[in-house]
């Protein structure tokens, strides 16, 4: 029987069937996008894929891309993108997700919003009917503003966590901002909580990637399901 980094394996490959010689891919960032990365990696290396160039979604996929040979380039010279693969840490019927447990989120949502097809891939138990359900919506924030941001997140409802890194120190983001995991439980409307978010000065970003997928698909014991947008 498959196990889960079987199961991510599969979701992470399927996905690179999509992509085609000559397309700028966006590189997911975690446990399961690596392993599309890699495939992607393979392909080039054996001649099936050609003329593919890449933007990493953080300094971590860009050293694994780097390592596997993958070409990358930047916005500057490629500043709309063929398609994006990556993961999620919850994924609904909607195609609505919320990422950033990886500590990707900013630069995976400034990705996301360029790319012409954005496909999330996961394993099962990422599967929610609500998102909030399992877990909690990553804010980036500039570490000047935590405490108001923080106080700002607990008045919407939310049980806030400052992450912490292996070292129990603040986790810091690529861009050396701090995360605040906020647990808001189950999210009744996630565009309203959203945009209440977004409000507050000194939030950078958030784990709320709502209309931005165009493919989900899930890794399950009973094969692949493959769910795209009406
Ligand atoms: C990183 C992310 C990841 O894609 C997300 O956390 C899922 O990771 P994994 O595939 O390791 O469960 O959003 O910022």
């Amino acid at each position: 029987m498959a196990d889960m980094t079987e199961l991510k394996r599969q979701a992470g490959e399927k996905a690179v069937e999509f992509i085609q010689s000559g397309m700028v891919v966006g590189l997911g960032t975690g446990s399961t996008a690596v392993h599309a990365v890699r495939a992607v990696g393979r392909l080039l290396q054996a001649g099936q894929l050609q003329n593919i160039v890449a933007i990493p979604t953080s300094e971590v996929t860009a050293a694994e891309a780097h390592s596997l040979q993958i070409p990358l380039v930047t916005f500057d010279t490629h500043p709309v993108i063929d398609i994006t693969i990556d993961g999620a840490d919850e994924a609904d019927p909607n195609l609505d997700v919320i990422k950033g447990l990886g500590g990707a989120l900013l630069r995976e949502k400034i990705v996301a919003a360029v790319s012409k097809r954005f496909v999330i891939v996961a394993d099962y138990s990422k599967r929610v009917t609500q998102l909030g359900t399992q877990a909690p919506v990553p804010v980036e924030v500039i570490p000047f503003a935590e405490r108001p941001v923080r106080d700002y997140l607990q008045s919407l409802g939310a049980r806030v966590e400052k992450r912490l890194d292996g070292d129990k120190r603040p986790y810091r983001t690529d861009e050396n901002n701090i995360i605040l995991d906020s647990y808001f439980g189950p999210i009744a409307d996630p565009h309203q909580l959203a945009a209440a978010i977004r409000q507050q000065p000194g939030v950078v970003e958030h784990g709320l990637f709502l209309n931005m997928a165009t493919d989900v698909i899930l890794a399950t014991f009973d094969g692949i399901e493959h769910i795209t947008r009406p």
